[in-house]
């Protein structure tokens, strides 16, 4: 059994042969998802291995710490949501068996770096993208995982998003994840999407969370911490840019204060 190849016409592999729908970003711009092959119990144990030899590179390679993108409609995202896994094995079915590759992965990464520099991230929210569709299962599916991480394990951060779009009348989802995911967690809390320096201060003061990460204005800001402490005005990025092959977008912002040494 080998990774599957891509780029010579093999398909992409998933917990279900099922075609999300949605649009992938290609070098050649983005194109609509195909049918995935079903993940082989084979492919799972091979590409629990990938995170953990993935892990040992990145301590190799210098790094202090990794995060397990488990969010935003990727690999195990797929694993936990309905709409994806209709798997019948033991990654399918139940809750613990949705989250049964997700924590095989966390243990084997463990392996061969300490758990106290694993991030993880997660956002239970997700609705209507990326393929992923929320129903009864979706939040207690969270609620189990970060209460067990919460309780078993000790990782460097938790990562969580704040839904992406408005799913105040979205059946079965949680609006405020901040809020209810405070409670349940012990560990250091991160907060993602659609902070800006004031709401930002404001989260970590109510105590909803202990850090926050920011992904556009750390697009148009390269020197955003040194902006956000001199109270210098932020750039608003080019959203034309988002997505496009090239320099322009990524290194052509200004920094503005001595956060970045100016090119
Ligand atoms: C141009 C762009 C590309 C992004 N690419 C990814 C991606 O590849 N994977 C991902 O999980 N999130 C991606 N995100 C989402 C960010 O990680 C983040 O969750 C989101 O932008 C919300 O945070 P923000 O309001 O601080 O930007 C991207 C965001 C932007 C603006």
């Amino acid at each position: 059994m080998s990774h599957p190849d891509f780029h010579n016409g093999e398909l992409p592999v998933a917990p279900s042969a099922i075609n999300p729908n949605s649009k992938s970003f290609t070098p050649e711009g983005f194109k609509d998802t195909v049918t995935p092959r079903e993940m082989t119990l084979e492919d799972i144990k091979i590409t629990i291995n990938d995170f953990k030899q993935a892990a040992k590179n990145a301590v190799e390679a210098g790094f202090d710490g990794v995060e397990i993108h488990s969010s935003n409609g990727y690999l195990f995202h797929q694993f936990f949501n309905g709409t994806s896994n209709h798997r019948k094995d033991q990654y399918g079915g139940s809750i613990e068996n949705r989250a049964r590759f997700f924590f095989e992965v966390l243990d084997a990464m463990k392996q061969v770096i300490p758990q106290e520099n694993i991030g993880a991230r997660f956002n239970p929210s997700l609705h209507n993208i990326f393929g992923m569709t929320m129903d009864k299962d979706t939040i207690p599916t969270f609620d189990y995982i970060i209460k067990r991480l919460s309780k078993e394990y000790n990782l460097a951060y938790l990562h969580l998003s704040e839904p992406f779009n408005d799913v105040s009348n979205v059946e079965f989802a949680e609006p405020h994840i901040a809020k209810r995911y405070r409670p349940m967690y012990d560990g250091t809390l991160m907060i993602n999407a659609g902070f800006d320096k004031d709401s930002g201060n404001k989260v970590i003061e109510n105590g909803d969370a202990d850090l926050v990460s920011y992904a556009t204005l750390y697009i148009s800001n390269p020197d955003l911490v040194g902006r956000f402490r001199e109270n210098v005005a932020t750039a608003q990025p080019d959203k034309a840019t988002f997505y496009t092959p090239g320099p322009e977008g990524y290194t052509t912002y200004e920094a503005k204060t001595r956060d970045l040494i100016p090119k």
